[in-house]
């Protein structure tokens, strides 16, 4: 079978997500498997080229991994000419310019979410992008999840009757560093190098609720510095500048009211990191990352208010659970392949790729108007971005 070479630029990837997520879930393992079948038959094959800060540790992790190319300069990577695709995993701060090196250097561009630090700059990137004639993509690796699959699935055989409502619970305990080291980056926890859990995490209930649910129209917050200080990677304590919690409202088109807790100041006491809960008319499920449960209105119990007694039902038993049908790769790695074939294939031969550059700005738009509503004290309405 003929190969498809194809260079991709990795940068950022000694972090958590360009290491585990992107490198080795997503685009080692496509080589593992011998490579990604094209709309011809012949094998999409990711050459790799590192990028990164440290020698030091890209040395170490292309040794580790069986690589030869990696550089700490990213603009020779940009120049090369065996390379089709920059892919940014970096901290989100450094995002734009690495981006825009890339455009002008007419690469395709896949990107980590938040596509940009505000919608200004999230907007010029689309813009750029689009007139340079380049692919571009931004990762919605939450839509690929086996648990907002089978919501997909529910949602599209007409499971749910009308839908009335949406409850998100996310979040789990993130260790102050100090008697417990914490399992975030430090960067998280300070607004002034791009941290935050609205910048972090509205993005994502951006296109959840966009794509499964309807358009957002308009968003409250309110947001919460939980934990005022912390210790950082280095064991030294620091002030906490950025929110750690936000508790959203989003009303979407139709009617739909979607809220939405994301907190890393919270114990779980749920199945899943993350769950949505959906009501409607004819049934109600509950989608976790990999679990979704649903009740029907057919075998929905009718519980009587009365706190003098005890519980009279075995709420959680009365579920029943929706099986998988089909086997669920890593999120990660779906949405890579997805990309690989729209830069190989094209969309002209049936490989569209969605969640562009324009997804990607309508993220940051809800992140910068969640945190201005926090700021105000107000609901904002949403406006379209003039793209
Ligand atoms: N899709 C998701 O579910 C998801 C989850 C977590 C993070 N992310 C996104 O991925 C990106 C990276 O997050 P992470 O959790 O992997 O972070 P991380 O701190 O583990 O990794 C950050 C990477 O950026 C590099 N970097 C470049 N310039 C830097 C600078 N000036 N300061 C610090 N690091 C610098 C680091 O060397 C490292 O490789 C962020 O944009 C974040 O929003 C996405």
């Amino acid at each position: 079978m003929s190969r498809i070479p194809i260079g991709i630029v990795l940068n950022g990837v000694t972090g958590r997500m360009g290491y585990r997520q992107h490198l080795v879930r997503s685009l080692l393992a496509i080589r593992e498997e011998g490579g990604l079948p094209s709309r011809d038959g012949s094998l999409i094959w990711p050459e790799l080229v590192l990028v990164g800060r440290n020698a030091d540790k890209l040395e170490q992790l292309a040794q580790r991994h069986g690589l030869t190319e990696w550089t700490t300069d990213l603009d020779a990577a940009l120049a090369r000419p065996d390379v089709q695709i920059y892919f940014d995993a970096q901290v989100t701060q450094q995002r734009e310019k690495a981006i825009r090196a890339a455009i002008d250097a007419g690469k395709h561009v896949y990107t980590e979410k938040p596509l940009a630090e505000d919608t200004d700059a999230a907007v010029a990137l689309c813009r750029a992008a689009r007139s340079a004639g380049i692919k571009h993509g931004v990762v919605q690796d939450k839509l690929f999840l086996p648990g907002l699959r089978k919501l997909k699935r529910l949602i599209d055989g007409g499971f749910f009757g009308r839908i009335l409502s949406v409850r998100g619970e996310f979040g789990y305990w993130v260790f102050e560093g100090d008697w417990q080291a914490a399992q975030r980056p430090s960067w998280n926890y300070r607004a002034a190098d791009g941290g935050g859990i609205v910048v972090d995490m509205f993005p994502h209930w951006q296109y959840v609720l966009e794509q499964l649910f309807a358009p957002i129209r308009s968003v409250q917050a309110t947001i919460a510095t939980h934990i005022p200080t912390r210790v950082d990677e280095l064991g030294q304590q620091y002030e906490a500048t950025a929110d750690d919690a936000a508790y959203g409202t989003f009303e979407l088109e139709g009617g739909i009211v979607a809220q939405i807790n994301s907190s890393w100041a919270v114990r779980v006491r749920r199945d899943e990191l993350v769950e949505f809960q959906v009501d409607g008319t004819h049934g109600s499920a509950v989608a976790g990352l990999r679990e979704c449960h649903v009740q029907h209105r057919g075998t929905t119990p009718k519980p009587v208010w009365n706190p003098d007694l005890p519980v009279t039902e075995p709420f959680r038993a009365q579920w029943q659970s929706v099986p998988d049908n089909e086997p669920f790769d890593n999120g990660f790695k779906a949405q890579w392949e997805l990309f690989l074939r729209h830069v190989v294939d094209g969309p002209e031969n049936g490989a569209a790729f969605p969640w562009d550059f324009a997804a990607g700005a309508r993220g940051v738009q809800l992140a910068e108007l969640g945190l201005q509503s926090a700021r105000e004290g107000r609901r904002l309405d949403i406006p379209a971005l003039d793209l």
